[in-house]
């Protein structure tokens, strides 16, 4: 053993096992002689010359590692780089709304959350959409509570009936019942809607943004409308404002981008050039009555668009069915 550890390299290691080990070796000479033995005493010499032999054959395998010669297993090379473990990122949607969140972030929208399970009444009856409103059905509303469950009474607002909400617009009158003016919030969160088809998911996102305070303008609205679109899809995309119509904005819009698959020239992906953006308009005086703001002294502007069409037009993505986004198909979601 003593000899073992002078051994310095891999050659004189190989001598020094030949020397031992080897099939003229010391102990191999040895145990080939336990033949010329009495039973009785092979009986007591060969376990002790077989366990020396196991033991030799164990040290020299360490002092192999030791040296770091062992062909089998490889010695550790600590300045190579490490395997790297697969590594995931975050989905298409949790990127835009980090980036839509810090492109308003700049202008001093701050981002708030509201429900995403709210009453009747935030969602529809205070956007100035009473109960039976016809305006209601463009939302295929999810209903957790049947309204026709309700007796007249409960129909009121503590009691309304619940909703998922099919808009962001119901953290419009909960922002300005926070009582803190001005307001400039943007509220993201998920929306739900009766609808399953290529280009709709029951479940989807939309950023809200509401600005109020005094003397605000329709300058304001195309300010804003401005710097998000040029900051989120890049200086050279236009936009526009198309007349529409919605209960709780007056005037109300509909807010166009150039597409950029085609220029503005008219294709597949877009109307005549144009994509659609979604709703914005001027903050309508019962809606602002509703969260106990003066509309003689104030006035606002508020948008509601859908983060994953909005983030598909500024890929220029041609999903052929966007519910490709939420399908979790690595071979889709590792693309972005
Ligand atoms: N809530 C509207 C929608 O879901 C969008 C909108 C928001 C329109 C705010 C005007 C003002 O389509």
């Amino acid at each position: 053993m003593r000899a073992l550890a002078s051994v310095k390299t891999a050659d004189s290691l190989r001598v020094f096992e030949v020397a031992y080990l080897g099939r003229k070796g010391k102990l191999t000479e040895l145990l080939k002689g336990l033949a010329s033995l009495t039973l009785e005493q092979r009986k007591i010499v060969g376990p002790i010359a077989n366990a020396t032999k196991q033991l030799l054959a164990e040290a020299v395998a360490y002092r192999r590692t030791t040296l770091g010669v062992d062909e089998k297993t490889p010695s550790v090379d600590v300045t190579l780089p490490g395997i790297r473990p697969p590594e995931g990122h975050l989905h298409l949607v949790t990127q835009a709304i980090a980036e839509i969140e810090d492109i308003f972030a700049r202008i001093g929208f701050y981002r708030v959350r509201h429900p995403e399970v709210d009453t009747d009444y935030y969602a529809f009856e205070s956007l100035n959409m009473p109960a039976d409103h016809p305006a209601r059905d463009e939302w295929e509303t999810f209903f957790v509570t049947s309204p026709a469950a309700l007796s007249s009474q409960e129909r009121g607002r503590e009691k309304s009936s619940l909703v998922l909400t099919p808009h962001t617009s119901n953290g419009q009158v909960r922002e300005m019942e926070k009582g803190k003016l001005p307001i400039r919030m943007i509220n993201i969160g998920k929306c739900y809607r009766r609808q399953s088809d290529i280009s709709h998911v029951p479940m989807f996102h939309q950023f809200e943004g509401l600005y109020v305070d005094t003397n605000v303008t329709i300058a304001h609205l195309k300010g804003v409308i401005e710097y998000f679109v040029h900051q989120f899809f890049g200086a050279t995309r236009s936009y526009r404002l198309r007349p529409f119509h919605f209960r709780f904005t007056e005037p109300s819009f509909e807010i166009d981008i150039s597409c950029d698959v085609c220029d503005g020239e008219g294709c597949r992906l877009c109307k005549e050039g144009w994509l659609e953006l979604g709703g914005a308009g001027m903050v309508h005086p019962n809606v602002l009555k509703a969260g106990k703001i003066d509309p003689k002294k104030y006035n606002g502007f508020a948008f509601g668009w859908g983060v994953e069409r909005t983030s598909m037009m500024k890929e220029g993505l041609k999903i052929d069915d966007i519910r490709l986004l939420y399908k979790n198909d690595l071979r889709f979601l590792e693309q972005f």
